[in-house]
């Protein structure tokens, strides 16, 4: 069983390198951001509480999410492991984890922020599957469609830059302090990162296998 978090700043590449290493590994890929937008798309009640603080950039509360993963770790296909993106992201939720399942490693992606900001001013997703495209960096064959899903590309809304101001502050103040808990229980790995996906998909394989 496998059992890794993907932690690091909003557009540090969490969910391009967890989409990726998801199939290789065969364990499923439990994004938080996915699974809210997934609510908020369909109008749940989830949705409804969380689209607000989503498109401000604000953290959803501890306690839906904390439910939200839950639920989602006890289905059938996380049996043996799973990866998660975008959770934890505060002490309150790293604690309720640790209560429910152990962890055995979490893998830090360290990118300067000029790179960040630069990475999300170019992001562009699909609005049906949710394939992360760049629009220079990583772009769909044809224009504005998706290569997996043939789904429509679309820009989310919380890539605008009062968003991504905010959800860099709120990663400084609430997410960060996340290094030192996982370094304290010494399963914290760090991967700098400024190469291309597939380069830094290898390089995240090799420190897994070292293991
Ligand atoms: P979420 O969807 O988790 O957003 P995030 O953490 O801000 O992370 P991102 O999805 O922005 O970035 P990423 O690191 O996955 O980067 P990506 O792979 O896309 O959360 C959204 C919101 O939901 C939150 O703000 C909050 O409101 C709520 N929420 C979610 N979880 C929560 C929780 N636990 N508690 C409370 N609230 C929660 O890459 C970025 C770009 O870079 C892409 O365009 C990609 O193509 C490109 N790229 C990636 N790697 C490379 C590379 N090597 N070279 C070139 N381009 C690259």
């Amino acid at each position: 069983m496998v059992k890794k978090i993907f932690l690091g700043a909003p557009g540090s590449g969490k969910g391009t390198y967890s989409s990726r290493i998801s199939p290789i590994l065969k364990i499923p890929h439990i994004s938080t951001g996915d699974l809210l937008r997934e609510n908020v798309k369909n109008k749940t009640k989830i949705g409804l509480k969380a689209q607000d603080y989503m498109n401000k950039g604000l953290l959803v509360s501890d306690e839906i999410i904390i439910n939200m993963i839950k639920e989602r770790i006890e289905q059938e296909d996380c049996k043996n492991g799973f990866i998660l993106d975008g959770f934890p992201r505060t002490i309150a939720q790293a604690e309720a984890l640790k209560k429910i399942i152990g962890i055995d490693v979490v893998i830090k992606i360290n990118v300067p922020n000029e790179v960040i900001i630069e990475r999300l001013s170019g992001r562009i997703t699909c609005g049906k599957c949710g394939k992360i495209y760049h629009k220079k960096f990583i772009i769909p064959k044809k224009e504005g469609v998706c290569d997996k899903c043939e789904g429509k590309i679309i820009e989310r809304e919380d890539d605008k830059e009062e968003a991504v101001k905010k959800r860099l502050e709120i990663y400084e103040e609430s997410t960060k302090p996340l290094i030192d808990f996982y370094k304290n229980l010494g399963i914290l790995k760090e991967i700098g990162v400024i190469s291309s996906p597939d380069e830094t998909v290898s390089l995240i394989l090799r420190e897994l296998i070292k293991r």
